[in-house]
């Protein structure tokens, strides 16, 4: 019998762990869809959330009691003590305010400055090859699509290397409060790195303000905005945070999900391997298929309809890019991966309009420059034998895969 959407439950780990059948019948069945239980409606029409993403006046990003999730337990409420008053910036604000900061972002992130990073990405992503190659197999989450993303950042903000652990930890703890699925015992770990990172970053701007380098963060600490004054601890931790987070877990998931859909359809490699010019492409459609921040959240403002269906004020909109991005409106058999596929980058993977990801551009040079060296080094990929169940973290929000164990012979070049 067919299915009809009230036979998923959305937050239910069989769901979140294979959502594309939900997607389906809801786009067929239900595009706009109130979730049973909550005053959350799900839009997983490609055409709906470029238009909503696009209308922030009905649609706010002021989701930032979201972020900081559920009522925190006694024990983490004590912990949140130490922290810094949240403040709104980017991810959760709207125009004309977020102008303010997402102007800034803009400055330190800017095209030239993620092009002269071609060379050293490159050199990271050889570095993390070479730590594995002679061993003929890896866990590639860890060992590469975790690393490469935090290493380029980490450079970027101009924290040591020695820290890089401490900036995983923190990035895990920010997207697992995000992902608002955490247990009790995760949620005071959460609120311990949390608070942990803010101390920690507090200490660094206040370095950077002391003796500015040639990093973002010196660039962050020491701008100035509106009536000539420099960011305040609150806003400036926020901003850091939110590079770390949105760029880590984010570009993690697109390179190692990448991985895997390359290993289950070896003639995608093989065309890859035999023509580097379709790589580029082939991010595009990693990208539509993965689409690692699955979904986000906007905050209706006026009583309003999509599709002839009545959202009142107060509700929740939740923008599934995930399902979107395999319309079969937009996307000719959009369950499959095609790296030739002529409108691959019709995609929303990085949203639309104001929150646009101002990361894209790094998070596709990344990709591009991972994909061809493996491409170029390994050959014969493939899942280790009995090490793989190939789950993805429990996450709302954000999808990524656990781990990866792969083996490989070297390529003749590599
Ligand atoms: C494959 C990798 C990535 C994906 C899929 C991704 C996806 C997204 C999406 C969908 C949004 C829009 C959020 C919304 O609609 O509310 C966004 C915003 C954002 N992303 Fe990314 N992102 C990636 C990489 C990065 C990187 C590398 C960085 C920075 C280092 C970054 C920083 C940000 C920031 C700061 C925002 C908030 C922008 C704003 O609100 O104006 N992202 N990202």
């Amino acid at each position: 019998m067919a299915k009809c959407p009230a036979d998923f439950d959305f937050f239910a780990a069989d769901v979140i762990e294979s959502p594309f059948e939900f997607y389906r019948v809801l786009r067929e069945q239900a595009p706009v869809y109130l979730l049973p239980g909550t005053n959350i409606y799900m839009i997983s029409r490609l055409d709906d959330i470029r238009q909503a993403a696009k209308d922030t006046a009905t649609y706010s990003s002021d989701f930032l009691a979201l972020l900081k999730g559920p009522e925190p337990s006694e024990e983490a409420a004590r912990i949140y003590q130490d922290a810094l008053e949240p403040v709104n910036t980017l991810l959760t604000l709207d125009p004309p305010r977020h102008k303010v900061y997402r102007s800034l972002i803009n400055k330190v992130f800017s095209a030239s400055r993620v092009e002269k990073m071609h060379d050293y990405i490159d050199q990271i992503a050889n570095e993390l090859i070479d730590g594995f190659i002679d061993r003929g197999e890896c866990e590639f989450v860890e060992e590469f699509a975790t690393a490469l993303p935090v290493y380029v950042i980490a450079d970027q903000l101009g924290v040591p290397r020695s820290d890089l652990r401490k900036i995983k930890a923190w990035s895990d703890a920010f997207a697992s409060r995000l992902g608002g699925m955490a247990t009790p015992e995760e949620e005071v770990e959460n609120a311990r790195l949390i608070v942990d990172y803010q101390q920690y970053m507090t200490r660094v701007v206040e370095d950077r303000r002391a003796n500015p380098r040639d990093d973002m963060i010196s660039d962050l600490a020491n701008i100035t905005i509106e009536d000539g004054r420099v960011l305040t601890m609150g806003e400036a931790v926020s901003m850091i945070e939110q590079l770390l987070v949105a760029g880590n877990e984010t570009t993690t998931s697109a390179i190692s999900g990448g991985l895997l859909l390359l290993i289950q359809l070896p003639g995608q490699w093989q065309a890859l391997q035999d023509d580097p010019t379709l790589i580029d492409n082939a991010v595009e459609e990693i990208l539509r298929l993965e689409s690692p921040s699955a979904g986000l959240w906007r905050v209706v403002t006026r009583d309003t309809q999509i599709r002839g269906v009545d959202i009142p004020k107060g509700s929740m909109l939740m923008l599934r890019y995930a399902a979107g991005n395999r319309d079969e409106q937009v996307f000719d058999q959009p369950d499959h991966m095609d790296v030739c596929r002529r409108n691959a980058d019709d995609h929303l993977a990085f949203g639309q309009g104001t929150h646009f990801c101002p990361g894209a551009m790094l998070a596709r040079k990344e990709m591009q420059v991972a994909f061809t060296r493996l491409l170029q080094r390994l050959t014969n990929i493939r899942l280790a034998d009995g090490k793989n169940d190939l789950s993805h973290w429990p996450n709302v929000v954000l999808r990524g895969l656990k781990s990866l164990h792969i083996t490989f012979d070297k390529n003749a070049s590599g």
